[in-house]
């Protein structure tokens, strides 16, 4: 693709400063100039007015976020982002949420603990590590929303969410990206594999039904605390929310049929 001038110069400015090679999607091209409307909400304003920090994104995710995160926007919401990276998305979502919001960042990489309390905090372990993320919510005084950007790896996916989702406040929301690892093998991916990202939500999907299929599940005790699940390309979220038992009436009440 023929990147617009502005886009050009930019990114040779940062092939000087950085000394790497890059490949033209990677950085600084304003993809709106392509696609204008798919890129003009709160997210991708941020997001393309970044000159801090890098902050590496699929851009579709942009109008994605707007959706899930636009109802927190302005509340002391308690946000968790798993993958620092270089600091660069929790001074994005700083910016998104606002100062109220409390922001927490985990990584693996020891080197990330120098983003500590530049936009956000940031503690260092890893995300499959139950102990860990117990510690890292009890000091955030618990999670609103949790994104997990970590490894991308089934097996890590399943661990933070098994741990997170049961933390998270009622109302809550659990969102895992880059889910197309889930398709791909060497990152413990495959098309229907057991275990995967996608294959692990579609179970979630059957669990928030499951007083469908077996008898005895709709009560109040154990409807399954999931109002949602929703996937977009790469993208999922899971709603947290207290269910109630499920009844269906017919307003104004109508006579039996006579046979
Ligand atoms: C895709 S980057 C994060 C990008 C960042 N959120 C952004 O938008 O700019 C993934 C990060 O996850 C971290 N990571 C990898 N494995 C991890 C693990 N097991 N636990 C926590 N973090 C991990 C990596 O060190 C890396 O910084």
């Amino acid at each position: 693709m023929r990147l617009p001038l502005g886009s050009q110069v930019k990114n040779a400015y940062w092939r000087l400063r950085s000394g790497r090679t890059a490949r033209a999607s990677h950085f600084a091209a304003d993809f709106r100039e392509e696609f204008p409307s798919q890129y003009t909400g709160r997210a991708a304003e941020i997001f393309f007015s970044n000159e801090a920090e890098p902050i590496h994104k699929w851009l579709h995710y942009l109008p994605i976020y707007d959706e899930l995160f636009s109802p927190f926007v302005g509340r002391d919401i308690r946000f968790l982002e798993i993958g620092v990276f270089r600091g660069g998305s929790l001074r994005m979502w700083r910016q998104f949420f606002g100062a109220p919001a409390v922001l927490f960042g985990i990584d693996i990489n020891p080197n990330c603990a120098a983003y500590d309390g530049r936009h956000g905090q940031v503690r260092i372990g890893s995300q499959s590590d139950a102990g860990f993320l117990k510690r890292v919510v009890a000091e955030m005084g618990g999670v609103d929303v949790v994104l997990d950007d970590g490894s991308h790896r089934a097996g890590d996916q399943r661990a933070s969410f098994d741990t997170l989702f049961p933390l998270l406040s009622e109302g809550g929301l659990y969102v895992i990206e880059d889910m197309h690892t889930a398709y791909w093998p060497q990152w413990e991916g495959g098309l229907r594999r057991p275990g995967t990202a996608v294959e692990f939500l579609k179970q979630k999907v059957d669990e928030m039904h499951r007083h469908y299929a077996k008898r005895g599940l709709n009560t109040p005790n154990a409807m399954p605390e999931i109002a949602s699940v929703q996937f977009f390309d790469s993208i999922a979220a899971v709603r947290k929310r207290k269910q109630l038992p499920r009844r269906h009436v017919i307003v104004p009440p109508i006579a039996p049929e006579q046979p």
